[in-house]
C-alpha cells in the first residue's frame, strides 16, 4: 500500500492538472478545446497502485539523474561511485528507488500552484550528498509550468525531468497524424545498450530531422541504425534555441503542445518499450502510442565529458524549468 499519497488538482482557465506526491507524478492533464470540451493529453492509470505496479515511469518525476548511466558508475573528484543498477548493468532514471518511487511532501498548495519537497539523503542509490529538492507546478491560462529547485551539501549529480507520455488524439494509434518539431541540429548517438557515447549525429538527411514539422509515424517507417537500436526514437537532442524547442501537433483535432525549457536538450522517446496495458477510462495504449519529451541535460555525460551540466556543486542552487503550453487553435 502507498501511504499518505494524495492527489492535488490545479486549475486554470484552460487546464486541469492532477498531481500526486507519490513520485511527484503528473497523473492527468486536461485541456479545454475551442468547442468547450475537456480532453486528456497524457497517459495515466486509474489507481495509485497501478503507478507502483507498472514500469515505464508514466508521468513520473525522475531523479537524481535521468536516463542511463553506464555501469551505474562515475568518478567525481577522484572518488568512484557505484549507483543502484536497475536496467541490466545500467542505472536508469535514478536507480532502484529513484524519485519516482519516493514520497514527496506538499508544502504549498492552492488552486494554481503545488510545491512538492523531497530530501534525498547522502548515499541514496549511491549518489553522494544530501539533496533537498523542490518541484513547483503552476497552471496559468493554457500552460503547465514545472520548476525544479535543488541544493546539495556535497558535490553530486542532479539531472531532473518529468516522464509524461503525451498523445493529443486520445486514441492508441501509434502517434498517427501527430507532427513533431524539434529545434535541434543534432542528436546524441547511443551504443548497443542505449547509452550515450558522447558523439553527436547531425539530424540532416535522417529520420531524426524534425527541424521542420514532420509526421512522427511516417518518420518512424524509415530506417537508421540508431532507430533499430532503440526500436524507435529514444535519443537526446541538443537544442539550438532557447524557447519553444519542441512542438507536438495533432492537426485533425487542432491541438498542440508547445514545450519551452531552460534545459539544454530533451530525451525524445516514442514509447518503444511500452507494452500494452490499460490506462484510465478503459483505454489501452502500448508500443509507440505516445511520446515523452524529457527535458534534461544529456545523460551519462559524467562518463564522457567533464559532466559539467549534471554536476551540482555543494550549496549552489539548481534551478531549471519546463513550460508545457496546450493550445486549441482555429
Ligand atoms: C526513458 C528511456 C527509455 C525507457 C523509458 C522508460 O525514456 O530512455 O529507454 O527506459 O525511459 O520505459
Amino acid at each position: 500500500m502507498i501511504n499518505n499519497a494524495q492527489v492535488f488538482v490545479l486549475e486554470s482557465k484552460k487546464l486541469r492538472v492532477s498531481i500526486t506526491n507519490y513520485g511527484a507524478h503528473i497523473l492527468r492533464v486536461e485541456m479545454l478545446n475551442r468547442n468547450g470540451k475537456w480532453s486528456d493529453c497524457v497517459l495515466g492509470y486509474e489507481t495509485l497502485e497501478d503507478y507502483k505496479k507498472y514500469d515505464g515511469y508514466v508521468g513520473a518525476t525522475i531523479g537524481r539523474a535521468c536516463n542511463r548511466i553506464k555501469d551505474g558508475r562515475f568518478t567525481l573528484h577522484g572518488k568512484n561511485y557505484q549507483l543502484g543498477l536497475n536496467d541490466g548493468d545500467k542505472s536508469l532514471h535514478g536507480g532502484i528507488h529513484g524519485f519516482d518511487k519516493r514520497m514527496f511532501v506538499a508544502s504549498i498548495y492552492d488552486e494554481g500552484m503545488l510545491q512538492l519537497q523531497y530530501r534525498s539523503v547522502d548515499g541514496e542509490e549511491g549518489y553522494p550528498g544530501t539533496v533537498d529538492v523542490i518541484i513547483t507546478y503552476r497552471t496559468f491560462d493554457d500552460t503547465l509550468s514545472v520548476t525544479y529547485d535543488a541544493v546539495s551539501n556535497k558535490d553530486t549529480l542532479v539531472n531532473l525531468t518529468n516522464h509524461s507520455y503525451f498523445n493529443l488524439s486520445d486514441t492508441s494509434n501509434q502517434l498517427k497524424n501527430h507532427t513533431l518539431q524539434i529545434q535541434a541540429h543534432e542528436f546524441a548517438e547511443i551504443d548497443e545498450n542505449l547509452i550515450t557515447t558522447g558523439n553527436f549525429i547531425p539530424v540532416a538527411d535522417t529520420l531524426f530531422d524534425f527541424r521542420k514539422p514532420q509526421e512522427i509515424y511516417q518518420q518512424l517507417q524509415k530506417n537508421h541504425p540508431q532507430k533499430e537500436r532503440a526500436k524507435g526514437i529514444d535519443h537526446h537532442y541538443n537544442f539550438s534555441t532557447s524557447t519553444n524547442q519542441v512542438v507536438l501537433d495533432y492537426p485533425p483535432l487542432k491541438r498542440r503542445l508547445i514545450v519551452s525549457t531552460s534545459m539544454p536538450g530533451a530525451q525524445i522517446y516514442t514509447a518503444n518499450f511500452l507494452d500494452k496495458r490499460w490506462f484510465r477510462n478503459n483505454k489501452e495504449f502500448g508500443f509507440r502510442d505516445a511520446i515523452c519529451i524529457e527535458t534534461q541535460a544529456i545523460s551519462n555525460s559524467i562518463n564522457f565529458s567533464e559532466g559539467l551540466e549534471v554536476i551540482l556543486r555543494a550549496f549552489e542552487p539548481y534551478h531549471e524549468w519546463t513550460n508545457y503550453r496546450f493550445e486549441s487553435y482555429e
